[in-house]
């Protein structure tokens, strides 16, 4: 087994097990890739201020994200087609974020399917909702995620419509998969991800076929797939399904603070700052540069969680003492599962609570959740001055 040290070991392992299309969905984002890039960049602009000679016994990143405790504030991102990175993935990656005690969320996207988590996990997980124009759907989806023990719904706002990425388009990802040359050729080198794939049923998007009426194969999938996202979606609607959900409800895809003040007034028990991992507007800010003014602009009247660009444990610090009070990762953990499976989620999961615990302590703090921004040194002007 080779010596992984980072998630960049796991990322490059995950490249060469997986066929190019399915690792290129992963490791893409939308258009010039900008907003992509500077999700992790701007992290890197961010320093650490090291203290010393402080005791740093006893430590912990024990936390809470709304109101359920976790072993460190990192929960994994809702990522769709999962799956199609290893059998059975999302399957897997509930298991490990279970072990570990972080939460599992769930895409709509998922190729297992809600019942599929449930069944072969002990506790409730997280379900990320698409507001889809097949309202019965979202209804029948809904009552599902009552049934197993969903303990949040996590709402996305940034997908009312589909970015363009520009790897997607040139690879033939599409429902059903273009078989071009390329894609045969590359597939014909990854024998280890064919067999395993051939000893699984769960190859599609399990929340769907079989569950909206219609469809039941790749063609009416894929007609429905793309005219099903909403694109009237707006606040009332967020209302409505607040209502019919009746749990907490985490807000997905905040990225300015005119819309975390919205969020706040229909009631959301956290938001999402997130740009959906630099997939959908390209040319926005990254997370973390969001992060401070949507801070300020709440004032402390929801949580504040943040997604986009996390590849270590020192990014979820500086997040942390930017002010969230919750982290996620989408590609950290696929690049564990697509290199390693279940161990692999594990392994990830390791790597950044290793990262987190010793940059705390050696900025000579011993609890997560006493990080502030006395831990940091932020460039002037990080916020951004736009005009
Ligand atoms: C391959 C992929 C698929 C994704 N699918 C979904 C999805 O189905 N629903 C959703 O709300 N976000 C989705 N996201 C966005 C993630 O939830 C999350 O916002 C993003 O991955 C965070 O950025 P990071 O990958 O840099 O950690 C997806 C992200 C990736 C990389």
């Amino acid at each position: 087994m080779p010596v992984i040290t980072c998630i960049e070991d796991l990322r490059r392992l995950h490249e060469r097990r997986t066929p190019r299309m399915f690792y290129d969905y992963c490791d893409s984002g939308s258009y010039t890739e900008q907003t992509y890039r500077e999700n992790t960049s701007d992290f890197d602009q961010i320093r650490l201020r090291q203290r010393v000679a402080i005791d740093m016994t006893g430590r912990s990143t024990a936390s809470a994200m709304i109101g359920q405790d976790v072993a460190m504030p990192v929960a994994l991102a809702p990522v769709g087609s999962t799956g199609m990175q290893w059998p059975d993935g999302e399957i897997l990656a509930a298991k490990a974020a279970e072990e570990f005690g972080v939460p599992f969320t769930l895409s709509t996207m998922s190729v297992c399917s809600i019942e599929d988590v449930s069944e072969h996990t002990q506790k409730p997980f997280w379900f990320q909702l698409y507001v889809m124009r097949d309202w019965d759907f979202v209804k029948r989806v809904i009552e599902r995620c009552k049934t197993a023990n969903v303990s949040a719904l996590v709402l996305t706002l940034d997908l009312q419509l589909l970015a363009q990425r520009h790897k997607d388009l040139k690879n033939g990802l599409s429902i059903p998969i273009k078989p071009t040359v390329p894609n045969l050729v590359n597939l014909a080198t990854k024998w280890a991800w064919i067999r395993a794939m051939l000893g699984t049923k769960r190859r599609s998007f399990g929340n769907i076929v079989g569950h909206v009426e219609g469809i039941s194969d790749m063609t009416s999938l894929a007609i429905w797939a793309a005219e099903s996202f909403d694109k009237s979606m707006d606040w009332e609607m967020v209302k409505r399904i607040k209502e019919m959900w009746g749990g907490p409800l985490i807000l997905k895809g905040i990225l300015d603070p005119e819309d975390a003040k919205l969020a706040l007034n229909v009631g959301a028990d956290a938001i999402i700052v997130s740009n959906h991992g630099g997939r959908q507007l390209d040319g926005a800010l990254s997370s973390i540069r969001a992060l401070g003014p949507i801070m300020d602009a709440v004032g402390g009247k929801v949580e504040v969680h943040l997604d986009s660009g996390i590849r270590s444990g020192q990014d979820v610090l500086k997040a942390l003492a930017m002010g969230a009070q919750g982290t996620y990762i989408g590609r950290a953990f696929n690049h564990g599962l697509g290199a390693m499976g279940q161990a692999g989620v594990a392994k990830a999961l390791e790597v950044i609570h290793k990262e987190l615990d010793t940059s705390m302590a050696l900025c000579g703090r011993t609890r997560v959740t006493d990080l502030d921004r006395s831990n940091l040194q932020v460039p002037e002007g990080f916020a951004g001055r736009w005009a």
